[in-house]
């Protein structure tokens, strides 16, 4: 799989921490990503939305009520409004005071370290230029070859191919579809990021076949076990630690 020379340090399959290890520390913060690394993530996932004044910052949603105390639209905000608010407290008290990260922020920690899936997040909102600036910081931070950039926009996917050629993309999708090899080669894409519940074994061989990367998704209803018997390239988790120790064959649950 093209895909692998990603994560060249060992073979696979690949752990990727959802928002960070979202399970245990609140999503999309440096203490969230902190925390997948010390649970052996091989990567880590986070969400971008612009900023008003044109920073790419790290959260899921395209408003902060639910993960910050500010209101509104991340894009409404200028970096320095959203750096003020508090987006620890919502998870637990006792993570008052973390911070939004800025993209720009994160790969420079993970430079050397982790590699980094960067999920753009588009609709409702749509953000001309977005693909444009994730590249940029990408070479701002020498992070261009340890990169995945994702999207549920598959339109995005493609514009991200056009323009960088070299980076590694992959398609989201949470639905059962006819030729999921298909949806890549339409994006131009390098993996399938299939939710995990819908995959099945064909689809996997599939993707193998064609030369694609594929790494499902979920939350914490995930089944690793099962995910990991399908041959999978890698699977993202809220939980690093839990699909490690069913590759290491420690999982008692
Ligand atoms: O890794 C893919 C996954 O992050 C997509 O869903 O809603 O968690 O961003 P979501
Ligand atoms: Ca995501």
């Amino acid at each position: 799989m093209k895909l692998k020379q990603l994560f060249e340090q060992r073979p696979g399959p690949y752990i990727i921490g959802h928002r960070g290890a979202s399970g245990y520390a609140p999503e999309n913060t440096m203490v969230s990503f902190e925390r997948a690394i010390a649970l052996r993530a091989d990567a880590i996932e986070l969400d971008v939305h612009p900023t008003s004044d044109g920073e790419l910052v790290v959260i899921h949603d395209p408003t902060l009520e639910r993960t910050t105390n500010g209101e509104g639209l991340v894009s409404a905000h200028t970096l320095a409004q959203i750096r003020e608010l508090d987006a620890g407290s919502w998870f637990d008290p006792g993570f008052k005071g973390c911070r939004v990260p800025t993209l720009q922020e994160v790969l420079e920690w993970a430079r050397n370290r982790v590699k980094v899936i960067i999920e753009i997040k588009l609709g409702p909102m749509f953000y001309p230029n977005i693909e444009e600036l994730v590249i940029a910081t990408l070479d701002r931070t020498g992070m261009r070859g340890d990169a995945l950039v994702i999207s549920f926009d598959h339109f995005c996917v493609r514009r991200v191919k056009e323009l960088a050629p070299d980076i590694a993309t992959g398609v989201l999708y949470a639905a059962r579809t006819i030729d999921p090899v298909r949806l890549a080669r339409d994006a131009n894409a390098d993996a399938l990021l299939p939710y995990w519940a819908l995959l099945t074994p064909k689809e996997v061989e599939a993707a193998h076949d064609a030369g694609l990367f594929i790494a499902p998704w979920g939350g914490p209803e995930q089944d690793y076990r099962y995910i990991l018997s399908l041959g999978v390239d890698a699977v993202a988790s809220d939980f690093p630690d839990r699909p490690r120790l069913v590759l290491e064959g420690q999982d008692q649950s």
